[in-house]
């Protein structure tokens, strides 16, 4: 089978990384990383890409400070690479409007709750979980959706409920959903690999 060209984008430690490599490496899902994006030189998601020996930018506005040059030099990377999809893991910037201009429709994220409860601006690392707690539901877990121009608003593609239960603490339930992360975004990268979730639609 034809393997699809990828690229990730990440900030942070890159666990979601990792599971998509293991994935596409292992054979699980055919996929091909072909670039691993930070824009954080010394985040730990680098340091798998390259040892997993996939190439391995560091762009951001200290790399490339005029204005829209980051992006434009993500952009003319992620075409060099061949991707045809981008999938950003933790990755804490916004996507800028050159990249999101040539792969609308084409750029996923995970996010750690049961959009639309939970996104939005300040809704990253414990944030959600708390914000989950407090409100007393019963259930959270992760969402994969397409990206556009709002924090966590773009069409929802999957979800995996996970159960919240007595005496979770924002720790604890992070752990149980970012279990199910590492399940959920290899299983929804490769269902698109394989043309079982069209996207077509979305571009
Ligand atoms: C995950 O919780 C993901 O849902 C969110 O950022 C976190 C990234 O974690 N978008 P990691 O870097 O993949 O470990």
């Amino acid at each position: 089978m034809k393997l699809m060209k990828i690229a990730a984008l990440a900030s942070h430690g890159g666990s979601n990384l990792q599971s998509i490599i293991d994935a596409a490496q292992g054979g699980a899902i055919p996929v091909e990383i072909t670039l691993v994006i930070s824009n954080n030189s010394s985040s730990k998601a680098l340091e798998r890409a390259r040892k997993a020996e996939i190439s391995a930018l560091h762009i951001s506005s200290h790399t490339h400070p005029e204005p829209g040059a980051d992006d434009a030099a993500m952009l003319e990377a992620l075409k060099q690479s061949g991707a045809e999809l981008v999938v950003l893991a933790g990755y804490m910037k916004k996507i800028g409007p050159q990249v999101l201009e040539a792969y609308r429709g084409r750029i996923l994220n995970i996010h750690p709750a049961l959009l639309p409860r939970h996104g939005g601006p300040g809704m990253y690392g414990i944030h959600p979980h708390e914000a989950a707690l407090a409100a007393g539901d019963s259930e959270s877990g992760p969402t994969v959706h397409l990206v556009d121009e709002h924090y966590d608003q773009g069409p929802i593609l999957a979800q995996r409920p996970v159960p919240i239960e007595p005496g979770d603490t924002p720790e604890t339930l992070q752990q149980r959903v970012l279990a199910q992360e590492h399940l959920l975004y290899p299983e929804v990268i490769g269902a698109i690999a394989r043309g079982e979730i069209d996207l077509t639609p979305y571009r």
